[in-house]
């Protein structure tokens, strides 16, 4: 029996992308999975083809810097299936400004989705954890959170301070047995990857050592590591999937 069985996930962001691609492989080990979206007509899809395939799985949807709506969607999952132990948040977005063109208030998105929605989201699961003594926390950061990236400064900013929230809490928590630990994907074919100019993707392709984007399926087991017994031992940790784009 896999160890997944016994858990309850939670993925942000669960409707596309990232997010489905490890909603369906923590659902395929036996988990339950809230796969929560702000993207209703995704989120329901995902779950419905989970469900129909004999898996455990319920939408949930709810902006994830929402702080009230987020509560009210992981109390829906919660009464469904049972306190939150794994939780990926992973909700994102992109675009590509310089900052000399960005309005405060392309920034300021910027920041509630990707940053302020760690906050929310973690903070609605810990007490459960806590009292549980078991907890995955595993964040999506970026490789350009440490390297940078042209007409991206909020967007890096966004996945520098995901690396650091994730360092900061996993020293709160690793007494409590709840690991915190980060990925940072390199340019992986998702939709997201839409939402940039042709010659900024083209540009990227060129400049990578591998010549191409990565898959979704290339980054979903580096998440179940983490989200496994066998992963108790990354703590503040952040496992790069890049192509060579960041060696570090
Ligand atoms: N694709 C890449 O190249 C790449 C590289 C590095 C990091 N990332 C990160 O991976 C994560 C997932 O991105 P993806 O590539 O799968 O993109 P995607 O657009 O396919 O998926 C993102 C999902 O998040 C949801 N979402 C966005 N804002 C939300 C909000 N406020 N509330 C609720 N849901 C919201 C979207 O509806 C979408 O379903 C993001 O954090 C992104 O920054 C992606």
């Amino acid at each position: 029996m896999s160890e997944f069985t016994t858990r309850v996930a939670v993925v942000t962001g669960g409707g596309s992308g990232i997010g489905k691609a490890v909603a369906i492989a923590l659902a395929e080990a036996g988990a339950a999975v809230g796969v929560v979206d702000w993207n209703r007509a995704n989120a329901e899809r995902v779950a419905a083809d989970l469900c129909g395939r004999g898996l455990r799985a319920l939408a949930a949807v709810a902006d994830v810097a929402d702080e009230p709506a987020v509560k009210t969607a992981f109390a829906t999952i919660v009464e469904a299936f049972g306190d939150i132990d794994i939780l990926f948040n992973n909700a994102g977005i992109d675009n590509a400004v310089p900052l000399v063109d960005m309005s405060a208030a392309v920034w300021d998105e910027m920041m509630r989705v990707n940053l302020r929605s760690l906050f929310v989201c973690t903070k609605a699961v810990l007490p459960a954890m806590q009292r549980k003594r078991w907890g995955r926390i595993i964040n999506t950061a970026s490789q350009s959170g440490y390297k940078g990236a042209p007409a991206m400064v909020h967007y890096c900013a966004t996945k520098a301070g995901v690396l650091g929230f994730t360092r900061a809490l996993a020293y709160e928590v690793i007494d409590d047995n709840i690991t915190v630990n980060a990925i940072a994907p390199g340019p992986i074919d998702t939709p997201i990857k839409d939402t940039l100019p042709p010659e900024w993707v083209a540009a990227k392709v060129a400049g990578l050592p591998i010549k191409r984007f990565g898959t979704v399926d290339e980054v979903a087991p580096a998440v179940m590591l983490l989200a496994s017994d066998a992963g108790a031992y990354f703590v503040g940790a952040c496992l790069n999937m890049n192509g060579g784009d960041h060696m570090a």
